[in-house]
């Protein structure tokens, strides 16, 4: 083993793996557009867009010229009393990129943190104008948020929480009729979680502050889509009893499901969006939580308590904004919106062939994401098959990450036919392998 794999045998703690019997960890040197280079020049597909977070393509000359600019400007400064271009500028920018009512724009640093800010400000907007008793929060079967504490009570990923359990606060978790390509019971999956969700409201609705769901697209559990409908009716009932509605949009936000934000292809407009990953092309950690006017104006007073207090040192950190900045404009520069349509196109031409393999149910394609599950009888997150198809995909040069038995394709927008046709021959010569 080299010296770099030593040393991080020794001192590196890698987030999500059991170091003890997962697959060694890979160097990486560089990366340019969807291609990582190894430390004697293999080259990776990169079919996971870095965790979901690089869009563009690795290290894009505009994006990098926008950090190095920023940072011999203003690379940081305390954002309580004090403001800066960057951060306006992004925050006008996404107010008129948002549907109509979300105008507010509180900056944190990553999904886990907007996704507690959501939660926060949906909590004490009720405590506010002194209704404090909506202390119930709703969330959805296969829901996942983020790892802080907040975040995990508000998710249902049992096979990362476990440990945690005790210390979640109570949430409302309501089903979540998932679907795909051919589902026959997908009418009777909806109308049997819309009458659940009834009966509950009908209980509790007006005891509850908000509700959080990833719309159309649960990721972490396993790819799993949702129809437009059903978020259309579930909103609505929600708004029926006041209740908040937080989506959660740190994964499809941007463009991945195939409009900018998964709301406006749902055409639901929720009162709090989280916004993450893909916001700074996914060169720096960066995220917003965006509320409506009218929530906003629930913290105004003339006291300080109604203030929202809760900040991070980096809130607003101008390097991040002006990656983000630089980020919004290719996708005018570079008629990304096109190029998403066109990887659409492709996924559907590929996995008409691939849902034939025996071994493959489930297909499901989204905007960017395609999906499918390997034929298993367990799907649980941690399954041993994961770890020898990382092992077979990284051989044959594509970085894919299965979620248990779910494999996914979700590459940046910059890759092209040739590497996405790669991709699939490859998939389908470790999948005739099982
Ligand atoms: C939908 C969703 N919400 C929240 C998060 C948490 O984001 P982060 O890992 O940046 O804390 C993730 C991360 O995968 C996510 O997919």
């Amino acid at each position: 083993m080299d010296s770099l794999l030593v040393n991080d045998a020794n001192h590196v703690w890698h987030p999500l793996r059991q170091a003890q019997t997962d697959i060694t960890v890979t160097p990486i040197l560089s990366a340019k557009g969807s291609v990582l280079y190894g430390e004697n020049g293999q080259e990776y597909l990169d079919m996971v867009s870095s965790w979901w977070v690089n869009l563009h393509g690795h290290a894009h000359p505009k994006i990098a010229k926008a950090i190095f600019d920023q940072a011999q400007t203003l690379e940081q400064v305390i954002f309580a009393d004090l403001t800066h271009k960057p951060a306006v500028e992004l925050a006008s920018r996404l107010a008129r990129l948002l549907p109509e009512p979300l105008t507010r724009v509180f900056f944190s640093d990553n999904g886990s943190t907007a996704v507690e800010v959501a939660l926060k400000i949906s909590y004490q907007y009720w405590h506010n104008q002194g209704q404090g008793y909506r202390k119930r929060f709703i969330s959805f079967e296969g829901g996942y948020h983020g790892d802080t504490f907040g975040a995990m009570a508000a998710g249902n990923a049992a096979h990362f929480h476990a440990p945690f359990q005790e210390f979640l606060f109570d949430v409302d978790v309501m089903p979540y009729p998932h679907t795909f390509d051919g589902d026959r019971e997908i009418e009777q999956k909806e109308a049997s979680a819309l009458q659940h969700f009834k009966d509950h409201l009908e209980k509790y609705g007006n005891q509850t502050a908000s509700l959080i769901i990833e719309p159309l697209l649960q990721g972490s559990s396993g790819m799993r889509m949702c129809r437009p409908v059903f978020l259309q009716k579930m909103v609505a009932m929600a708004k029926s009893y006041g209740i908040l509605v937080i989506f959660d949009e740190i994964m499809t936000g941007f463009g991945r499901t195939g409009s900018f934000f998964a709301c406006q292809k749902a055409s639901v407009t929720p009162d709090l969006i989280c916004l993450s990953k893909g916001l700074t092309g996914g060169f720096l950690p960066l995220s917003v939580t965006v509320a409506s006017e009218s929530i906003y104006k629930a913290f105004l007073g003339d006291t300080f308590d109604k203030a929202f207090a809760h900040s991070h040192s980096f809130t607003a950190n101008p390097l991040g904004c002006a990656a983000a900045l630089a980020s919004l404009e290719l996708f005018e520069e570079e008629n990304t919106l096109q190029k998403i349509k066109q990887i659409e196109t492709w996924h559907h031409h590929h996995m008409a062939k691939l849902s034939k393999h025996p071994n493959v149910i489930k297909a499901r394609i989204m905007g960017t994401i395609a999906a499918f599950d390997i034929k298993s009888e367990e799907s649980k997150y941690a399954l041993p098959i994961v770890a020898t198809l990382k092992k077979a995909f990284l051989e044959r040069g594509l970085l894919i990450r299965p979620l248990g038995n779910v494999v996914y394709l979700m590459p940046p927008y910059c890759t092209t036919e040739k590497q996405l046709t790669h991709a699939y021959d490859s998939i389908r010569e470790v999948l005739d392998q099982i």
